[in-house]
Parts: structure tokens; C-alpha cells; sequence
């Protein structure tokens, strides 16, 4: 059971949460609604607001569920659930109902935002702005190998507005 918690009682760092532990970025209603697996992106202060950044490429199905969307929710899971962050990471959601698949239970906040009743963290995201990463702004050459396809990040500053953990 998660219970609402403040976001400045964090214990683990935002590094070891996202890169590490990956999350799922789900947006959407519990009608209608994609994840996917992310292990990019991070937690700050912005705008006097405790925010995430997240970062999507726009050909992701879940980058259609986040532009239609005022909130987006990031689950951050257990060890043992990895298999489902890999299957939600690999498979989209165009070609198969992977959350179904995934065995997740999915959960309506009281924005209409959807997360899962399994993950053990649960920030809750408004959407505050967006930029698209331009090429020409890299300043070390090595971060173009990872755009073969020149499917640059949209990125996208979210304050948090609710915390839950178990
Ligand atoms: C560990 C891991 C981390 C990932 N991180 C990101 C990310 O930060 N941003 C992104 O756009 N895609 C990321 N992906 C890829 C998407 O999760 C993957 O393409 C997924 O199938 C997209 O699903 P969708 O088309 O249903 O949205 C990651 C995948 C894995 C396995």
C-alpha cells in the first residue's frame, strides 16, 4: 500500500533511481493509457518547484499519451520486478497491450493520472515545459552516436505534485 509522502524525504538519490532502477513513464487515463521503461532523466528544483525531467523520443508511443496529457506519472519499482521494466522497454504498446502483458495493476490518481499499485515510489508529474535537443547544442561530439536514426529527445520539465511510497 503507498502512502503520500514528501518528496524532500527522499532516501535514495535520483541517479541510482533512474539510471540504476529504471522507472515507467505513464501517461494517460486509466481508459487509455501507455508505459515505458526510461532509466534517463532526474530530479531537481526549478522554478521554486521540486520538478523531474524526463526525456523522450518522439517516436515512442508514449511520447503521444505525454503531449496529450497535463500530468505523467514515473513508478519506480522492486528488484524483482525487472523483468516487466524490461518487457516495457522493448516492446511498444503500438503493437501489443504490454501492460496487460506486464501483469501491472494500474491505479487512478485523483488528477486522472495513471500509476501502478506495485511500484514502491510513485511521483506524481505536471507538466511545465518542453524543449526538443538540438544537435548543433552538443558540445561533446560523442553524444550524437546516440541519435542513429536523428531521433532526438524531447525533454520535459514536470513539477511533482504528489509523492507516494510504501
Ligand atoms: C533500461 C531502458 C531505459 C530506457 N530509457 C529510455 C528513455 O529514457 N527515453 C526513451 O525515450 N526511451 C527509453 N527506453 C526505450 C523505451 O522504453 C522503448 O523504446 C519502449 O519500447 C517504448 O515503448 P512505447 O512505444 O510503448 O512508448 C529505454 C529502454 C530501456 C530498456
Amino acid at each position: 500500500m503507498l502512502k503520500k509522502i514528501n518528496i524532500n524525504d527522499l532516501k535514495q538519490s535520483a541517479t541510482k533511481l533512474i539510471g540504476k532502477d529504471w522507472m515507467l513513464v505513464t501517461a494517460g487515463n486509466t481508459e487509455s493509457c501507455n508505459t515505458m521503461t526510461a532509466s534517463w532523466g532526474g530530479l531537481g528544483e526549478l522554478w521554486n518547484r521540486p520538478v523531474a525531467f524526463i526525456f523522450v523520443r518522439p517516436t515512442r508511443y508514449t511520447y503521444e499519451f505525454i503531449e496529450r496529457e497535463n500530468f505523467f506519472t514515473l513508478s519506480f519499482f522492486e528488484e524483482k520486478h525487472r523483468k516487466t521494466l524490461q518487457l516495457c522497454g522493448t516492446i511498444s504498446g503500438r503493437k501489443s497491450d504490454k501492460i496487460a502483458e506486464s501483469g501491472l495493476t494500474p491505479v487512478a490518481s485523483d488528477n486522472g493520472s495513471v500509476f501502478f499499485q506495485e511500484a514502491k515510489l510513485v511521483l506524481e508529474c505536471k507538466k511545465l515545459y518542453f524543449a526538443d535537443l538540438n544537435p548543433e547544442n552538443f558540445l561533446d561530439q560523442n553524444i550524437e552516436k546516440h541519435y542513429p536514426h536523428k531521433d532526438y529527445h524531447r525533454v520535459y520539465v514536470a513539477e511533482i505534485v504528489n509523492t507516494y511510497a510504501k
